[in-house]
């Protein structure tokens, strides 16, 4: 399979990787790094004076307040057809435990790895409420980890939990860790990434494509589906987030308000304002058996 279409912005140039012309080598996880030290969510909350605590903490409120969601919906569908009944899964950056707990119903056990105070709390109240007693929490950063509490496992998964100083390391750990399969969630595309590059010209995060250019590149050939979420969020709660990620002033903030009212993305509710929103999620699969040699042309 060719490796995924990219445009990679490099210094002040843009390097295109087409699906034919192979011709130019991307070392995919320095330019993850690269971009995510650049624009990633750290760096962007550290442009903004904001702790990672700060944002952890705001973004379970945000998640309260989503409605309709389908999050992680076909997602988690997809991914329980790839695990079995006796399979131990770690669950990197298991947040509030959107996968951890559902996946515990059906697995032998749960490995959860949060190191978020306030992610915790919600992912104990959620471990506590399904009255499940396989789910084991391990309150650490990935980077930190001790691999041998670990070994062996059958699946690790990680859906958007990439925030680590080496993504290179970080995949090569799971790989390490993981006897049958590594899952990444990811995303693949996002209405209001759209709208910020438009109206600001913000360049997005680094996206899936990288993560699959990546497992190309280690010697994997990945699985990939995408599934696209429609979902509603207060209006408030939106705007606020989108203060702290990608970190848009307040005059960006009301552009982009007056721009969503215009485009008919929000609703007025008895209970406020409520806002339309999409996104795509890409699920990578590595049966890590298979492995067939580096492919270094991509
Ligand atoms: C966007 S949430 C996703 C939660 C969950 N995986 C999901 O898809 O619903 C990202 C989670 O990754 C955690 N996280 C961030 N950096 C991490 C790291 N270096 N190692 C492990 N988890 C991390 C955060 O605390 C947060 O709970």
């Amino acid at each position: 399979m060719p490796d995924i279409e990219s445009g990679l912005q490099s210094g002040g140039c843009s390097l295109v990787v087409s699906f034919v012309e192979k011709s130019i080598p991307v070392d995919w996880a320095k330019a993850w790094d690269e971009q995510f030290r650049k624009r990633g969510l750290l760096a962007r909350l550290e442009r903004a004076g904001i702790s990672p605590e700060t944002f952890w903490d705001t973004y379970g409120r945000f998640q309260a307040s989503v409605a309709n969601d389908s999050y992680p919906g076909k997602a988690l569908l997809k991914i329980l057809s790839l695990v079995a009944a006796g399979d131990c899964v770690v669950d990197v950056g298991a947040g509030d435990g959107a996968y951890s707990v559902p996946l515990a119903r059906y697995v032998k056990s749960v490995i959860a790895i949060e190191p978020s105070s306030s992610q915790l709390n919600y992912l104990q109240k959620a471990v506590s409420q399904s009255g499940l007693n396989n789910i084991q929490i391990v309150p650490e950063r990935w980077e930190e980890v001790g691999t041998s509490g670990l070994k062996p496992c059958d699946v690790v998964l990680a859906s958007y939990s990439f925030q680590v100083p080496d993504i290179g390391e970080a995949i090569n750990k799971m790989l390490t860790v993981t006897g049958k399969r590594l899952i990444l969630v990811y995303y693949a595309g996002c209405d209001l990434v759209n709208l910020n590059r438009r109206l600001f010209n913000l360049q997005p995060q680094p996206d899936y494509r990288y993560l699959y250019n990546l497992l190309r590149q280690l010697g994997y050939e990945p699985g990939l589906e995408k599934v696209t979420r429609n979902f509603c969020v207060k209006l408030d709660n939106q705007l606020e987030m989108l203060g702290y990620n990608p970190g848009l002033t307040r005059e960006q903030t009301n552009i982009l308000k007056h721009e969503l009212f215009k485009m008919g993305m929000v609703a007025k509710e008895r209970d406020g304002y409520w806002l339309k929103r999409q996104q795509t999620d890409a699920i990578i699969t590595v049966d890590v058996k298979k492995k067939d040699g580096c492919k270094e042309n991509v």
